[in-house]
């Protein structure tokens, strides 16, 4: 407590003791009926709180939401995907490291980020050990066969990167090409689902598949479109084609069966949309372009 806050409750303390003592200074005479006013307007406060607070558990499951660890929430990332997540100097950032914060904030939970690869990400939330996986996560049906989703907070799209001077110039030049993707991810399933694994190298990391590119170990790398932009202003000669692969949308996993999890994150979601809160936190991240 502050110096400042402790000798103002002192204070208090000192006048109310004086009122209850019923000295006849001025401050004093008057205390006991305002006392009695206030401690009936203190008593309804009371019940109009237990009141509100009775009605808000009953619409936010956030009261009694159970978590992998008491007072945490556990998130399971892969850092090495701006503007979503990754390293700055010894901090994990990013709008999925906000979002969460404001969703942990909103549930009175402290966030707790853990870094993994991308493909361990679901196998955790599985077993248990997190409590959100929050990656810049794409819904696909067959991950709904094993977690489920928040409601989607972004909408995105595969791209396609090559070499500055390279012949491919859509996604039908793409065929007997070699294809570098992040090892997991949408990119690598579609990728390897339309043109067999023989035509896809993958990478732990994004960043070192378009490495890959650059040193011409691949022809193209099929990734999420903003991490994409990160990543061809760090590696020279590169561009990223205006046909995309496909579109997307970014949810947070949880474990399957989960609701109150699903419900309480869905709220807070809910929440940071409606007051603009997530708009803000993207606009820190991706500048609209001019
Ligand atoms: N959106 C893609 C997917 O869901 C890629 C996500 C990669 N995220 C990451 N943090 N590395 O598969």
């Amino acid at each position: 407590m502050s110096k400042k806050i402790l000798s103002a409750v002192l204070a208090a303390a000192m006048t109310a003791m004086l009122a209850a003592c019923g000295g006849s200074s001025t401050a004093t005479t008057a205390a006991p009926a305002e006392t009695k006013a206030e401690e009936t307007k203190a008593e309804e406060t009371k019940a109009e709180e237990t009141k509100a607070e009775e009605s808000k558990a009953e619409e936010a499951p956030a009261a009694e939401l159970e978590t992998v660890q008491k007072g945490k929430l556990v998130m399971v990332t892969n850092a090495e995907f701006p503007p979503y997540e990754f390293h700055d100097q010894n901090a994990i950032v990013g709008i999925d490291v906000e979002i969460a914060g404001a969703i942990a904030e909103q549930l009175g939970l402290e966030l707790e980020i853990e870094d993994i690869a991308f493909d361990s990400i679901i196998p955790e939330i599985v077993s248990g050990k997190a409590d959100i996986g929050a990656a810049g996560m794409t819904v696909t049906e067959d991950r709904k066969q094993n977690v489920d989703f928040s409601d989607t907070y972004a909408h995105a799209t595969q791209v396609i990167i090559v070499k500055e001077d390279s012949e491919i110039k859509g996604v039908a030049d793409l065929e007997g090409k070699i294809m570098g993707v992040q090892q997991g991810t949408t990119g690598d399933i579609y990728v390897s689902g339309d043109y067999g694994d023989a035509a896809v190298e993958r990478y732990a990391k994004g960043m070192e598949a378009v490495q890959a590119l650059a040193q011409g170990k691949v022809d193209a790398v099929v990734i999420d479109g903003e991490p994409a932009k990160q990543y061809i202003k760090e590696v020279e000669g590169l561009k990223i084609i205006d046909e995309s692969y496909t579109d997307e949308d970014y949810a947070i996993a949880i474990k399957k069966g989960n609701t109150a999890m699903v419900e309480a994150v869905n709220a807070a979601l809910a929440e940071l949309k409606s007051e603009g809160k997530l708009d803000e936190i993207v606009a820190k991240y991706i500048q609209a372009e001019e």
